[in-house]
């Protein structure tokens, strides 16, 4: 019966040596529910609850869907897990499960636990401004070859802290204009037009292979901006002259949230295959993709309890420095269910809350609104659905409150997402 762990804030990525001791059976056979773990466990505590059944037949299809958009138009494909969304090692075990044998990574961390939980697994170092002993110890001791960069600078780094190696992918990012996914990630990082060609000729010069990136922001409802992206990727790639080994389309891939239904994942496949057909690259280049949000955000729900209740605001014992930072200021919504295994419930109606988290700043406050039966009170349990990306990987200790249960569950998830399932889950 679902067995339950203790959690303190960012621990998987500090749990040096420890990762590989979580078990992760992809059996559900003797998993627990949500409502079967609240009951066990009346947690007094945020518990994450883990569905890696969830999370194996997400991945399963995303990498199935993507190497089938990728092989109609003569392409092979690759999809690198966005480590960065959810370093779990539960989480991750069950990706492996599903299919996943690529990795986006993007700090020593990442790379040190990807690299001791799955020896054979293909490490990509995706952040474009790296540390220089960052870079040698991806090179020398996790035998990472493949590094992103948006600047001359960091091409100097990379071949000096590889001692010039020969064996290198270096991938150029190119800045996009500002679009309109939810989480805009236009601003940071990417080579604006111009540098990107001098970058791609330079990067030719230097590597056997080469290639080129983009992200189009994070949460993209549009399966149109793939399309332009790929499109820019094109006109950089023929101003430079030079041919590329990848293109990798990034992240950005949509999940659903209460009032946001995205559109299936077909479209977006059908998109990056007309772009990517479009540019009329070489038969032996190759398409990346770097979800994240797509790959994890369906299968970890957060339960919380009611610690008081004022009217139609809930004060919860998690909130935006825990679990919930994009219920925040971003004004995630997520799908909620009361839990209130020791009574009847009653049909007491739907009615809109907000709610306040444990800590003590006015800040840790979430507008929502969730909605919840009429009758809810103190002590009663909430899930939260759709929290599997950027939740429990934010958590911080501010004011305490650092501690959270984990345990795996056999739940279905609280929202679909179209096209993301091959198979329904055990519920
Ligand atoms: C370089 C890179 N790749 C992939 C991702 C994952 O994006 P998403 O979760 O939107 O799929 C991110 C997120 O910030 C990123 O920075």
């Amino acid at each position: 019966m679902g067995f339950l762990r203790s959690r303190s804030a960012v621990t998987p990525l500090r749990r040096n040596g420890s990762a590989t001791a979580t078990t992760v059976s992809l059996s559900s056979g003797r998993r627990t529910t949500v409502t079967q773990a609240v009951a066990l466990h009346r947690p007094e505590e945020p518990m994450h609850c883990i569905r890696p059944g969830v999370l194996a037949d997400t991945a399963e299809s995303f990498v199935a869907a993507f190497g089938e958009a990728t092989a109609s138009v003569g392409r092979g494909g690759d999809v690198l897990y966005a480590v960065k969304c959810n370093p779990e090692p539960a989480v991750l075990r069950a990706l492996w499960a599903g299919g996943v044998r690529h990795f986006d990574v993007a700090s020593p961390g990442e790379i040190r636990l990807i690299r001791q939980m799955f020896p054979e697994a293909v490490l990509h170092y995706m952040h474009p401004v790296k540390g220089r002993q960052a870079i040698r110890a991806a090179y020398q001791q996790y035998g990472v070859r493949d590094f992103v960069l948006d600047s001359r600078e960091e091409l100097d780094k990379i071949l000096e802290e590889t001692d010039g190696a020969a064996d290198l992918g270096l991938v150029v990012r190119l800045a996009l204009p500002k679009g309109n996914a939810v989480y805009d990630l236009s601003g940071k990082f990417g080579a604006a037009m111009a540098d990107a060609v001098e970058l791609l000729r330079a990067v030719r010069a230097a590597a056997p292979k080469v290639g080129v990136s983009f992200h189009v922001g994070s949460q993209m409802l549009d399966p149109a901006a793939y399309e332009r992206a790929l499109a820019l990727a094109g006109r950089v790639i023929a101003e430079a002259g030079v041919t590329i080994d990848v293109l990798d389309v990034g992240g950005g891939f949509p999940v659903s949230y209460p009032g946001v239904t995205p559109p299936p994942l077909g479209d977006f496949m059908a998109a990056i295959a007309r772009g990517v057909a479009a540019l009329g690259l070489p038969e032996t280049c190759r398409v990346w993709c770097e979800p994240g949000r797509a790959l994890v955000a369906p299968g970890v729900s957060l339960v919380v309890q009611v610690v008081k209740r004022r009217g139609d605001e809930l004060f919860i014992n998690d909130g935006v420095y825990g679990a919930l930072s994009d219920a925040g200021v971003p004004g995630f919504r997520f799908p909620a269910r009361m839990i209130r295994p020791f009574e009847a419930m009653t049909d007491a109606g739907g009615v809109e809350f907000s709610f306040y988290g444990p800590t003590c700043d006015s800040a840790d406050r979430m507008n929502g609104p969730f909605l919840l039966p009429a009758d809810i009170k103190a002590g009663d349990w909430i899930e939260l659905g759709q929290l599997g990306a950027y939740g429990s990987c934010l958590r911080t200790a501010f004011n305490g409150f650092d501690q959270a249960k984990v345990v795996e569950v056999a739940d279905a998830p609280l929202l679909e997402t179209p096209g993301y399932l091959l198979r329904s889950c055990a519920a």
